[in-house]
């Protein structure tokens, strides 16, 4: 595989896909192959569960179920558009990924760890990010954003604030065990300087990785 896979992840309202939009833009501008996917969500078959993981509606999903549907996006994703992409060398920039699961499924459900990481070597054979930028911003913030933005809160959106709380000490507890593959980004600073720590991280990589 010839690209690289570039992650963007964060709690709600953290403000990663207007930056994942920018960095298109950056990169564009500088003449490199660039593809931005998301999960749930990034394929056809995706578009179908991530209606049914996020809409709000009379259907429960029990939490396993939903380990079991966010799963399968991912695995479709994979296999879809990420490998296809990376295959012909772009860098892949991807609106979250498995470390998600390991937040929100594990922290914040509370579902065994080991089976995560099972059914996310699965799902992406095995296929990990070469970066992560983590979007760490305080939950009510992230919150309040997406509530400023008019639109209805999603099934997840709705949880708890005990919920989102242990979700971001899931990223923050990742963050600190994985130095190598996570950068933590100040999202409570302004987009500019947000998008600023970004173009000084990816370049630095895209450095490394060419070298
Ligand atoms: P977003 O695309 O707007 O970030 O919404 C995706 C939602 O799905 C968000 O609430 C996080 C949640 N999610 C999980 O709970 N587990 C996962 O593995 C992924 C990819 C997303």
């Amino acid at each position: 595989m010839k690209g690289k896979l570039v992650v963007f992840e964060g709690v709600e309202g953290c403000g990663k896909t207007s930056q994942i939009q920018l960095t298109q833009e950056w990169l564009q501008s500088l003449k490199t192959s660039v593809v931005v996917t998301r999960q749930p969500g990034g394929t056809e078959l995706g578009l179908y569960v991530r209606k049914l993981l996020l809409e709000v509606g009379s259907h429960s999903i029990a939490n396993t179920t939903e380990l079991l549907l966010y799963a399968a996006d991912r695995s479709q994703h994979v296999e879809e558009v990420i490998k296809p992409s990376l295959s012909e060398g772009a860098i892949v920039l991807c609106d979250r990924y498995t470390h998600s699961t390991i937040a929100y499924q594990g922290w914040g459900r509370g579902l065994d760890m080991n089976l995560i990481h099972q059914l996310n070597t699965i799902a992406t054979s095995g296929l990990e990010s070469d970066l992560t930028l983590w979007f760490d911003v305080d939950i009510e913030v992230g919150l309040a954003r997406k509530q400023r933005g008019g639109n209805m809160l999603d099934r997840i959106e709705k949880e708890t604030i005990a919920f989102h709380r242990r979700v971001q000490q899931g990223y923050t507890h990742l963050a600190d065990s994985y130095p190598e593959q996570i950068v933590r980004v100040d999202a409570s600073l302004s987009q500019e300087a947000v998008q600023q720590k970004i173009r000084a991280t990816l370049t630095a990589k895209l450095k490394a990785w060419v070298d």
